[in-house]
């Protein structure tokens, strides 16, 4: 064992905890990011914490408000001067709509602070300050490359808002089979994944502000596309159901009793596209940033088409085979083939990442 490794493993560690942490805050922080912190003292974790909301409480201010709860035995305050926090994300430093946590690790003198991705506000620029107060500083350059990757995956649709400010998040979930089909018999509505990868799908709609889909999946599937799972269950600390768009190019739905208009709690819009990229910049004016479309293959290829989309999410089963062989599909470039029952795959497609 190299004489960094145990440090090493701890970073890692304690980090991928604030990782699982800031996730649970993943439905309603945005357009903050989401982040987790954990406070450390002797190897053993004495708060944690992590930013659940808009314009609320950081992470960091969370965990240090709970390492100094009277009932928190393992924390009394002299324990932070010899403890190391550890957040996702680096501290902000500037006053928005909470204190700059910057000045808080500061004002509890922390022996030491690591985070894993920086933060590409400009406004924020905190490693100087808190080394400056003497504090030992740990930036993602020192961390490990698959960490730091991990972690910035985590706030992709943040960092996107930040560098260009009137886009949106487009992600494309798609289900097929081993032979890269989305539809297993002649439009007959079939589950091609299992229960895991339907979970992480549900995660997925909590998640996104707007679910975009056409008429023509509503009529064959009938489907409800919310979120059918408890917060616990999908690692989150609330969750909600997305807004829907049910595209149409020429036809109208038959009538209104589809199982998507029986919520009352979202909105539904039912847009005539002749443009996708104009009508993505509606959905934008409306405050609709993270968006996700679940669809068929010919609406989920021409958003593919279009330039519009960041990142597809792919769970294909190896298990079904179709009968209908030739019916779609996007390109064998972007799909892969896997050998696992359900295999999830992210491509990214503009961000370069
Ligand atoms: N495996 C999966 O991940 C998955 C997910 C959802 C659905 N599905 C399956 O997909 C099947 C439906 O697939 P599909 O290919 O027939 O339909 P689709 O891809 O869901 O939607 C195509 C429809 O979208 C509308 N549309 C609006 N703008 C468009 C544009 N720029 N380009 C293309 N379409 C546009 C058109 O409506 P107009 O009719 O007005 O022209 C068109 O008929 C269903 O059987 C469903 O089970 C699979």
């Amino acid at each position: 064992m190299k004489p960094n490794d145990t440090t090493e493993q701890q970073h890692s560690q304690y980090l991928k905890r604030c990782f699982q942490l800031a996730r649970l805050g993943e439905t309603y922080a945005f357009p903050n990011p989401i982040v987790g912190c954990v406070i450390v003292h002797n190897n053993e974790i004495i708060a944690e914490g992590f930013h659940k909301q808009y314009g609320e409480a950081h992470a960091e201010a969370h965990a240090i408000k709970s390492a100094l709860e009277p009932y928190n035995l393992r924390a009394l305050e002299p324990r932070l001067k010899e403890s190391t926090i550890y957040v996702s994300l680096e501290p902000c430093s500037h006053t928005g709509k909470t204190p700059p946590c910057a000045d808080l690790i500061i004002k509890h003198k922390f022996k030491r602070i690591v985070f894993s991705s920086s933060d590409p506000n400009p406004l924020v620029n905190s490693s100087d300050k808190i080394r400056a107060a003497g504090i030992e500083v740990i930036e993602p350059a020192e961390l490990e490359p698959e960490l730091v990757k991990q972690s910035d995956y985590l706030n992709r649709i943040f960092f996107k808002n930040i560098k260009e400010p009137g886009s949106a998040w487009v992600v494309v979930k798609i289900a097929t089979t081993t032979d890269g089909e989305m539809i297993t018999e002649a439009n007959e509505p079939r589950w091609i994944t299992n229960s895991e990868s339907r979970k992480d799908v549900h995660r997925m709609r909590s998640c996104h502000d707007l679910l975009i889909t056409s008429i023509r999946t509503v009529e064959a599937d009938d489907p409800e596309y919310n979120v059918r799972h408890s917060a616990e269950e999908l690692g989150l600390a609330e969750i909600k159901d997305p807004d829907i768009a049910i595209l149409k190019s020429s036809t109208n739905l038959k009538n209104r009793n589809y199982k998507i208009f029986q919520s009352s709690k979202r909105k539904i819009i039912e847009a005539k596209v002749t443009d996708l990229k104009s009508t993505v910049k509606e959905f934008i004016n409306l405050g609709y940033k993270r968006i996700m479309i679940e669809a068929g293959p010919k609406l989920s290829e021409a958003f593919i088409e279009s330039g519009l989309v960041d990142e597809i999410v792919h769970y294909q089963a190896s298990a079904i085979e179709t009968k209908y062989p030739g019916f779609l599909l996007i390109n064998s470039e972007i799909i892969n083939s896997a050998n696992e029952p359900v295999n999830t795959k992210r491509y990214f497609i503009n961000t370069g990442s």
